[in-house]
């Protein structure tokens, strides 16, 4: 049944409007189509609200769509034809939310668990009053994967995917990786126009290498955590995840900023928000002169698909052309260190934060059927189907619950990291004067997770099963502009991006 719901998507073809193809348009298309009046954000939403009904029952990207997204895109629609010009470029263009980003509307915040579900937040998470202020629509909430949540769908179980983990829509089997998998996915398969992330360690880039699309982890701080369910304030961003880089620029554009209700960070991060925003960096001749690092070891072992690497020779060769000076075979100081989160600190570190920061959030919650982490234990428990609890087990929730607050052994860990991040990373770019380091894939994460620094991935190709990856560049600090520079001009000479066909994956689910 569900494939021939989706033969008759494809069939029917992906035009909306007059004259103008919704399925890959960016938000610049979509804005253009808007002002010569090709194109209304009704008739955008109701797209995307089309696909998702099709696509979703077995994709699984979206766990909630929002009741109110039609109303809101008309409120554009009349807003538009007022205004003048000067329109924030998000402006009537559906955003798809992670499940861990609060809205006060009429959808639910749950973490993908079932504990959340009922749970009401007090105010839109401050990613998502800006996405407001923006005149953004809110198109739903995106399915994710992660320790505590699992929450599935109200169709059948066991159909193609985990339940409360979506499908990699581009190979049967493929892990579409989290836990910002469902924000991936549905953009991947053109379900969303784009969608809001976070990433703690990986959750953003890993994803998006996964699902042919790309991820911007911000630089931490940059964009407001208030609002969003947490792992850990040291490291947690919320991030654009979409087609295009120029789509991930201008959603980034209007996330951030300075939240009093999340203000050390927020504060200390604004002083790295370039005047006039970061659109200005969409330069297609952005590789020229750029110092790039590549980082081999031990990366490019990890994947073992030799034609990988050799795309990424290619690949190098391209940046080469295109003005970059490559610095190659750099090594970051104890790597075997920094990707094991046991050695480098950020196991310990992390159980310690994530309890006292869950609770905070639990705790700050209008209304709520769980407060505390150990509420979410004990709901796990006395709901094993639901949460899969016996399959997927809770020791890490438990490990976290026995902590006892950040002290003596959790500062140790954290300046341990700081100081990897010192002799690491930053080492590494001053001391070669890079403006990237750049590597295959999202193994990288770790580095970039324990510094707060920001990354990006953009599509580089396909193995030989059809599976996507991305390429991986990172910077220091406040690196975002030079990072869209570098990722927007490699995008623009390669334009390796395509969209799932997704037959492959009807067929495997019948
Ligand atoms: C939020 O969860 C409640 C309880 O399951 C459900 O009735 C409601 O439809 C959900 N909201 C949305 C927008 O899906
Ligand atoms: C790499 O290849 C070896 C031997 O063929 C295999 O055991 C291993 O699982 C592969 N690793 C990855 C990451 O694919």
């Amino acid at each position: 049944m569900i494939h021939l719901l989706l033969l008759l998507l494809l069939l029917s073809g992906a035009t909306n409007g007059r004259d103008f193809t919704i399925e890959e348009a960016t938000i610049d298309d979509v804005q253009r189509a808007f002002t010569e009046e090709k194109l209304t954000s009704r008739q955008l939403v109701e797209y995307y609200l089309d696909r998702i009904e099709s696509l979703n029952p077995v994709l699984r990207g979206v766990i909630e769509v929002n009741p109110d997204a039609v109303d809101q895109a008309e409120r554009a629609d009349s807003e538009r034809r007022r205004i003048d010009g000067g329109r924030p470029s998000l402006h009537g263009i559906p955003v798809l939310l992670k499940d861990s980003i609060a809205t006060d509307d009429k959808l639910n915040t749950t973490g993908g668990s079932y504990a959340l579900l009922g749970a009401v937040a007090p105010r839109d998470a401050g990613v998502v009053a800006r996405l407001r202020n923006a005149g953004a629509v809110i198109l739903g909430k995106a399915s994710m994967s992660e320790w505590y949540h699992f929450r599935s769908y109200d169709i059948p179980d066991g159909w193609c995917a985990r339940a409360g983990q979506g499908l990699n829509p581009y190979v049967k089997g493929g892990d579409p990786c989290g836990s910002s998998s469902g924000s991936a996915i549905s953009v991947a398969a053109n379900m969303a126009m784009v969608s809001l992330g976070t990433e703690t360690d990986g959750s953003l880039i890993c994803p998006g290498d996964r699902n042919s699309v790309v991820a911007l982890k911000p630089t931490v701080g940059l964009t407001s955590r208030a609002g969003v369910i947490p792992l850990s304030p040291r490291q947690d961003t919320v991030g654009p995840i979409s087609r295009t880089v120029s789509d991930a620029a201008h959603v980034l554009d209007s996330i951030v900023g300075h939240d009093p209700r999340d203000a050390e960070a927020t504060d200390a991060a604004s002083r790295f928000i370039p005047t006039g925003g970061y659109a200005q960096f969409l330069k297609e001749d952005g590789l020229k002169g750029k110092r790039l690092g590549v980082v081999r070891h031990p990366f490019l072992k990890l994947s073992n698909a030799s034609s990988r690497n050799s795309i990424f020779e290619d690949h190098l060769r391209t940046l080469r052309e295109k003005g970059a000076v490559v610095v190659d075979d750099l090594e970051i100081q104890n790597i075997d260190v920094i990707l094991n989160p046991l050695l480098c600190g950020e196991a310990l570190a992390l159980l310690a934060e994530f309890k006292l920061n869950l609770n905070n959030y639990l705790t700050e919650l209008t209304a709520s059927p769980v407060r505390s982490l150990s509420d979410i234990i004990i709901f796990n428990q006395n709901h094993p189907l639901q949460e899969r609890t016996a399959e997927l087990g809770q020791d890490i929730l438990v490990a976290a619950d026995a902590t006892d607050g950040v002290g003596e052994g959790e500062r140790r860990a954290i300046e341990m990291m700081e100081k990897l991040s010192r002799d690491g990373l930053e080492k590494l770019m001053v001391e070669n004067e890079l403006d990237a380091m750049v590597t295959l894939g999202s193994d990288a994460s770790p580095v970039m997770a324990i510094g707060g620094f920001p990354a990006i991935t953009v599509p580089a190709g396909y193995d030989s099963d059809g599976m996507p990856f991305g390429v991986f560049f990172g910077g220091l600090r406040g690196a975002e502009p030079t990072l869209i520079e570098i990722a927007y001009a490699f995008e623009q000479a390669t334009l390796l991006r395509k969209p799932p066909s997704l037959t492959s994956i009807t067929l495997s689910c019948m």
